[in-house]
């Protein structure tokens, strides 16, 4: 009644304030539209623009890298083009990527058969420095708990009081996402066994590091510092307000929205990074035990809690790993 009262003194608006509120409303209304518009066809252009950038590319010259590491990422389809929130498709992932494919270093490429050709392009003239390994999503040995995963995510003790859960955040409900996160250390792991360039040295690098932005060197050269003399143990980027602070609460910080350790980079000698993978299959174990899941960035928090002399932290942010650890300044 009450609503209907207030809606009906509206139209009795005086025509000339009436013919002003109107046109007001439709200004605003095309300006929106047009801003929407705007924002749009931006990310339209930066598409085309990255798959212009990667379509020129010419491939790598003579060498005048450094070769005494690897570096290992990724690239695996995970449907991420058709989730509802915090959609990105696998495309948008491939011209990011680009950038990383860029890098003239030892690289080891996991990807899906789809990716595969896109990897060989951007590789040219670094074949020999290239190995690249077909991934089937389905193979990953943490694949098997999808299932459980799936359990404890839509279970009311992993619901109740869970931050991730409030803000919809795909680390709380899509288990092939934390799937893949969890399997970073895996194939690290793996690459630490099978060596393909003999190096006594491995660094993790996300596939879509830096989201398309230019913060890679480029050239591609990559003289790290401040890494090679901790090849014991495994360094991370340490976001504030630092893992220390969240030791008193570590039995819940799977319920809270935090990024302390960055997992899209880090690098470590082969034992560290063998030691680090052998510590999360059992906390990953515990997890399935006690109805607890999350992405790889919490587990990095545990495993640190567990064994801290393991870790080499750098105060750092997402996009600081060029700027922190590479001694071969470009621009
Ligand atoms: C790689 O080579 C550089 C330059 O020779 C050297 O300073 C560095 O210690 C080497 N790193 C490893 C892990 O072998
Ligand atoms: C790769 O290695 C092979 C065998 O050592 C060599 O013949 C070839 O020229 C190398 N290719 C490149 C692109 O360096």
């Amino acid at each position: 009644m009450r609503a209907g009262s207030r809606s009906r003194k509206m139209f009795h608006l005086s025509p000339a304030r009436r013919k002003v509120a109107i046109t007001t409303a439709a200004i605003v209304f095309i300006l929106m539209t047009m801003t929407l518009y705007r924002w749009g066809y931006q990310n339209e252009k930066k598409t085309m623009e990255d798959a212009y950038m990667a379509m020129s590319w010419e491939g790598f010259g003579p060498e005048r890298g450094l070769y005494n590491f690897t570096v290992v990422t990724a690239m695996v389809d995970i449907g991420r083009g058709s989730w509802g929130q915090q959609r990105r498709t696998y495309n948008t992932y491939l011209m990011y990527m680009q950038r990383v494919l860029r890098l003239d270093v030892n690289m080891v490429v996991f990807v899906d058969a789809k990716g595969k050709p896109f990897i060989d392009w951007m590789r040219r003239g670094r074949e020999n420095r290239t190995n690249i390994v077909v991934q089937d999503f389905k193979a990953l040995p943490y694949y098997k708990l999808r299932g459980r995963m799936s359990e404890i995510m839509k279970s009311p003790e992993y619901q109740q009081d869970n931050e991730l859960v409030w803000k919809q955040l795909c680390e709380s409900y899509i288990p092939e996402y934390d799937i893949l996160q969890l399997s970073k250390l895996y194939f690290m792991d793996r690459v630490v066994r099978d060596n393909p360039f003999g190096t006594t040295y491995f660094m993790w690098m996300d596939g879509g590091y830096g989201h398309g932005h230019d913060i890679h060197p480029s050239d591609g050269v990559w003289v790290p510092k401040g890494l090679f003399d901790h090849p014991d143990q495994v360094t991370f980027m340490e976001r504030p307000p630092g893992v220390r602070k969240f030791e008193p609460v570590k039995h819940k910080i799977h319920k809270m929205s935090i990024n302390i350790l960055a997992g899209l980079f880090f690098a470590g000698g082969g034992g560290a990074f063998k030691e680090l993978y052998d510590m999360q299959k059992k906390q990953v174990e515990t997890w399935m035990q006690e109805g607890v899941v999350d992405d790889d960035q919490t587990m990095y928090m545990l495993l640190y809690y567990k064994k801290p002399s393991l870790f080499h932290l750098v105060p750092g942010d997402w996009y600081d790993v060029f700027s922190l650890f590479n001694s071969h300044v470009t621009r």
